[in-house]
């Protein structure tokens, strides 16, 4: 589809972001399987990461913070986010007929048969809706993919590192030391990532939900923390404490998307009450 601001959002290209990832991470994958195997991803996921990596600058952080953390663009409630995001179906993908919504149905109901708190369920349903960005005009390598700490080195682990060398970062000594413009040990919460979904969702509702929830919200993307386990120089007491929970949630948002298409209508009155629970009716976004 084109969004209302003639952006173009490509579902084939975020599937096939996710089917990289799944295969990323793989606990079956050899040792040394990564180097072919990132030379074998799909054009449209290099492509991908061509782009965010020239253009995820220290600069690009702060300016999308600020023309987004207002949070005046729309009063909505969750439930209507998540019908909202459903616009975001692209229709010359034939092979998928799972909408943002049942990816967020499917992440939560996954949750609940396992008997996580009720907490968990409810960020399972809404970890994805930071997406709207898409719909605002925010290009798709400005809203999904891997996060990664701005204003201090890349590190090695960041799937295809050498696209950095587009980044004007790069020219930037101040960037371009291991802590770089933060102080180790400073906590995350000091460091700016990379702007995306995982950040925008994380301050709409940071008022609402439990700490660990919040935590899974704003790093979910950050693969190279929660799986690589870099970036331990900047992390402080806090982080530690709450990674496990953001790796516990990790599996949830990779592999539910196998399980069945929910049926909408007996899981709604569910996730309704659910939401009710931790949320006023209408939101800031
Ligand atoms: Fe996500
Ligand atoms: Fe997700």
């Amino acid at each position: 589809m084109v969004t209302a601001t003639g952006t173009p959002y490509s579902h084939q290209t975020e599937e096939h972001w996710e089917q990289f990832l799944q295969a990323r991470y793989d606990p079956a994958r050899e040792k040394d399987g990564f180097r072919s195997f990132t030379l074998d991803a799909h054009p449209s996921v290099v492509e991908f990461y061509r782009l965010n990596h020239a253009q995820q600058t220290y600069a690009f952080g702060l300016a999308k913070r600020e023309e987004y953390l207002g949070l005046n663009r729309r009063r909505m409630g969750i439930w209507e986010g998540l019908e909202y995001l459903n616009q975001l179906v692209d229709d010359s993908d034939p092979d998928t007929d799972l909408s943002q919504v049942d990816h967020a149905v499917q992440s939560a109901e996954s949750a609940r048969r396992d008997g996580q708190p009720r907490w968990f369920q409810l960020t399972a349903l809404i970890h994805d809706l930071g997406k709207v960005l898409c719909l605002w005009g925010e290009p798709q390598w400005a809203v999904v993919g891997d996060t990664f700490p701005v204003g201090c080195a890349w590190d090695k682990s960041i799937v295809y590192h050498d696209f950095f060398a587009a980044n004007p970062d790069t020219a930037d000594p101040r960037f371009q030391t291991p802590a770089g413009v933060y102080e180790p040990g400073c906590g995350l919460r000091n460091v700016m990532l990379s702007w995306g979904h995982d950040e925008y969702l994380y301050q709409v509702v940071k008022n609402y939900l439990p700490e660990e929830a919040l935590y899974m919200i704003r790093y979910h993307s950050f693969y190279p923390w929660h799986r690589e386990g870099a970036y331990t120089h900047l992390m402080d007491s806090k982080d530690h404490e709450m990674l496990p929970w953001v790796r516990r949630f990790n599996p949830y948002d990779l592999y539910s998307k196998s399980d069945s298409k929910p049926d909408l209508a007996v899981c709604r009155p569910y996730y309704q009450e659910l939401i009710a629970e931790y949320f006023p009716p209408l939101l800031n976004w």
